[in-house]
């Protein structure tokens, strides 16, 4: 059986990461745990673009060596997403060398094959986006995504983008599925309604000396897309064959590089006769005011601040419950705020005291409890949270659907509480029976909601004596509480 293979783009080493970097990642991670959870294997890897004109100029910035100052950057990602409790199987980094090697195999294939010639390149380049403009797509003398633009003249090589065409649109049109959301594989056929114009892919040294070098031609360097694109197969072992154990990979992605995914990345499979990836998931964008949040723009959400507020978790539900993945998603802490309140603190937080409460009302601390009660319409909503998860392993895009689920099944106990109120019950029997059944559903609760809101989840298991062994779903409830501990799971704001 095939690992599932999963990748976030690896992210430049311009700039101190973000709610956008953020963003990709925690759905890997959630996609990952949930794995975890189901014992199915699974692959995730992340990583760092530190190649190209646009780092090296970030590095002179801060007067230091692009290397040096990629490893710091480095460092800070890694930092910032453990932060966040995300756990990836692989950090790459396009200065390993192990991944140069990989680059420059995947060129030699691919020149060997025929994809790839010399010639010049005369036209505009933006350094910000990385990418290659023709003068009728300028717009006011910006590229078409406001990047300012450079004139180019120089010796180059190219790849033989042109010659994929009809290929890649036959391979839309029969894949319908292969680019999530449908408005994205559109936008991807509407890249294929004008004829595909030969990619540059090479560099003058003389002009950017940061980047991998053009096998047999020193004098020139990898384009950096090519470079970053090559990460998803050198983080799995290419090109040694080990990498067939994991490919072909979903990339999860933000819209604004469907081209270089959907178009480049599967001609360049395509051209190297290497399987194409399994699926594109292009997410849509944080906002700020309507404005896309990103470093350049001097619009970043202090991050450090709502994540003291609201607790990492806090932050991770946010991001996932609130917007559909596919969508742009406006930040404002007036949401973040409200959610996090109703749903988490008003809801799982206020649900979990409740019934605690109830248990040391009646039992004081202790009690045997009884788990062969069940009440059929409750466990029956959790089984259904349990199916989602299963179904959330194959197509991740529905997280949003599955936090909302998380809050109908807290619902749902609060329900039966309201309805049966063991506080009243007379019969010692049915109370203990009512409880213990309370607190095994609160335990599969946490157990299914732990993908998305890690802390809080580990702290009700530790509370409920459910050590990491017993941390599935089936796993009977041991019922060490530890009262003298009682967490307090999501602080009122
Ligand atoms: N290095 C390239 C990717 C190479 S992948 C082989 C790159 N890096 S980036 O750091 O500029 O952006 C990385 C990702 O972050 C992109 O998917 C981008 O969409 C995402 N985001 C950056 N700002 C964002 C928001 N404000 N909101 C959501 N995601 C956005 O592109």
């Amino acid at each position: 059986m095939k690992s599932i293979y999963f990748t976030t783009p690896i992210y430049y080493a311009n700039a101190e990461p973000h709610v956008g970097h953020l963003y990709s990642t925690l759905i890997a991670d959630i996609w990952k745990k949930a794995c975890v959870l189901l014992k199915k294997d699974s692959f995730f890897t992340s990583g760092l673009d530190e190649h190209g004109q646009k780092v090296a100029q970030a590095a002179l910035q801060q007067g230091l060596s692009p290397q040096d100052y990629t490893n710091s950057l480095s460092f800070r990602f890694i930092d910032f997403f453990e932060s966040y409790r995300i756990s990836f199987d692989k950090w790459v980094r396009t200065t390993d060398e192990s991944h140069k090697l990989a680059v420059q195999h995947f060129w030699k294939i691919l020149k060997d094959r025929g994809h790839i010639y010399k010639g010049s390149y005369v036209g505009w380049y933006a350094v910000r986006d990385e990418a290659y403009y023709l003068d009728s797509e300028l717009v006011d003398g910006k590229a078409p995504t406001g990047a300012d633009v450079v004139w180019m003249e120089e010796e180059c090589y190219y790849f033989k983008l042109s010659s994929f065409q009809s290929q890649l649109k036959q391979f839309f049109l029969d894949n319908p599925d292969f680019i999530f959301p449908k408005k994205r594989l559109n936008e991807a056929l509407g890249f294929l309604q004008t004829p595909l114009r030969d990619l540059a892919i090479s560099r003058p040294k003389k002009r950017l000396t940061w980047g991998i070098s053009v096998p047999d031609d020193p004098e020139h360097v990898i384009y950096v897309w090519i470079d970053a694109l090559v990460n998803y197969l050198s983080s799995v072992g290419y090109p040694d064959d080990s990498y067939k154990q994991y490919w072909p990979a979903t990339h999860i992605i933000g819209k604004d590089i469907l081209k270089f995914h959907a178009i480049y990345w599967p001609a360049m499979l395509l051209a190297a006769g290497i399987e194409l990836p399994k699926k594109i998931i292009a997410h849509g964008w944080w906002l700020r005011d309507n404005a896309k949040i990103s470093k350049s723009l001097g619009n970043a959400v202090d991050l450090e601040a709502m994540k003291e507020k609201y607790t990492i978790d806090g932050i991770r539900y946010f991001l996932i419950k609130s917007v559909n993945i596919g969508e742009d998603g406006q930040f404002k802490e007036d949401s973040l705020h409200h959610i996090v309140t109703a749903d988490l603190a008003n809801g799982l937080g206020n649900t979990f005291l409740r019934v605690i409460g109830i248990f040391e009302t009646v039992f004081g601390e202790n009690a045997s409890l009884n788990f062969s009660y069940s009440f059929p319409p409750l466990c029956n909503t959790i089984q259904k949270l349990y199916d989602t998860l299963d179904l959330l392993t194959l197509e991740p895009q529905i997280m949003p659907a599955y936090a909302a689920m998380i809050v109908e099944c807290i619902g749902a106990v609060n329900e039966y509480l309201q309805v049966y109120q063991p506080w009243k019950q007379e019969d010692r029997t049915i109370v203990v029976n009512q409880v213990g059944f309370l607190l095994n559903c609160l335990k599969q609760i946490a157990v299914l909601a732990y993908p998305i809101i890690p802390c809080a989840s580990e702290k009700l298991l530790s509370f409920v004596g459910c050590t990491p062994d017993l941390r599935s779903y089936e796993a009977n409830l041991p019922c060490n509480f530890d009262f003298s501990n009682k967490p307090v799971l999501f602080p009122k704001k």
